[in-house]
């Protein structure tokens, strides 16, 4: 078992390394046939791409990563000071695996202020007339000025980690009570999800759930629900909130029961299903790194033990033999076959950057046991 895994992680680095010696200076935006766009750091997605250097460091112990990644670090900090497309609570995920990966790796000083830097201006979206983060947009715009998404659930872990540097409990009651709030009211009694739901913006009343990127309102769009696996056993992780670790779990068993034969979710779980329909192997990376925590959380006695590992075993097995671009030596990619935006058709049956990250983090995880960055 271990050789599958390591062969897929050596492919995985080498892969990394020739984007970065080939696109040096560019970060991997979308994709279109296979390629991926190469362009500056302005989208919500640049931190992966740094991630998948400090896990490929931290694996093998090649200081090229490493050198590459600290390199960026001025990048992110300019980005931050001249607020470039900062506008969304996105800020989590680009610096939790940029700043906070680099100080966790390193201990660097330079890396945790930014971080914290980033945390301040996370909070700052907080809204309490509602007690939520709002996802997109500044504040009181016309649209989402009250509305939050699912996927907000990993950018929480940089105000859980905000908390623990400076001691300043509104970072831990922010993400505290946006949690809750997520659970309360993005997650369904099936353990199905809505991807966002909209507040009033005065008086907070919770209006109604919808969707961005999934078939339709209501329906339970597959990356949004791995979110949800993940963010909240992260969110049980730094609170030992038990509501937190039910919801994962109920979460997960939701995904695992609706898996097609090859364990590689479908992009949305009430999409009807043709030989076209594409699938979302990011989800189901996301989900498998929602799992390895879960099962490090839960211990063997628990019920639902064997079922989650099982279903891990399977979706990695899947990942790595059926949609990794293994056998693709030229490929940029990493996993074939993830979804951006169905119905928007931008990405929809390609690589994805996060899918690239999540499959390398659970594949290390895996291996060596490496501790995550979130
Ligand atoms: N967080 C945006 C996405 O999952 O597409």
């Amino acid at each position: 078992m271990g050789t599958m895994w390591s062969a897929a992680i050596e492919d995985a680095m080498l892969k990394v390394k020739t984007n970065m010696m080939k696109y040096e200076g560019l970060f991997p935006h979308i994709t279109e046939n296979q390629r991926y766009e190469w362009g500056v750091n302005e989208d919500w997605i640049e931190g992966f791409y740094t991630g998948m250097m400090w896990l490929s460091y931290e694996y093998g112990g090649d200081t090229y990563f490493k050198a590459y990644a600290e390199s960026q670090l001025a990048n992110y900090k300019n980005r931050m000071d001249q607020h470039i497309s900062l506008d969304h609570h996105d800020i989590g995920f680009l610096y939790s695996l940029s700043a906070i990966a680099q100080w966790r790796v390193t201990g660097s000083r330079e890396a945790r202020e930014l971080g914290l830097q980033a945390a301040k201006r996370l909070v700052e979206r907080w809204r309490p007339q509602i007690g939520v983060i709002q996802a997109w947009g500044v504040e009181g715009d016309p649209e989402n000025g009250g509305r939050i998404i699912i996927d907000c659930l990993l950018n929480l872990p940089l105000l859980y980690w905000a908390y623990e540097q400076t001691g300043d409990p509104h970072y831990y009651e922010v993400a505290h009570a946006h949690a809750l709030m997520s659970r309360r009211y993005l997650v369904r009694g099936d353990g199905s999800s809505y991807h966002t739901f909209y507040f009033d913006q005065q008086s907070g009343n919770a209006l109604r759930g919808g969707t961005h990127q999934g078939y339709q309102d209501g329906s339970t769009w597959t990356r949004g629900q791995s979110w949800g696996v993940y963010g909240f056993a992260l969110s049980y992780r730094y609170t030992k909130d038990e509501r937190f670790l039910e919801t994962s779990k109920q979460l997960a068993r939701y995904f695992i029961d609706h898996l097609p034969e090859d364990h590689i979710a479908y992009w949305d779980f009430d999409a009807p299903i043709t030989v076209d329909t594409p699938r979302d192997s990011s989800a189901s990376a996301i989900t498998a790194c929602g799992l390895i925590e879960l099962l490090a959380i839960i211990g063997e006695e628990d019920a639902d033990y064997s079922y989650f590992k099982d279903a891990l075993q399977k979706t990695m097995e899947s990942l790595v033999r059926d949609y990794s671009t293994m056998k693709m030596p030229d490929a940029e990619g990493l996993l074939q076959h993830g979804s951006y935006h169905v119905r928007g058709n931008r990405g929809p049956d390609d690589y994805m950057i996060w899918g690239d990250y999540y499959y390398m983090e659970a594949l290390i995880r895996m291996e060596k046991g490496l501790h995550t960055y979130w």
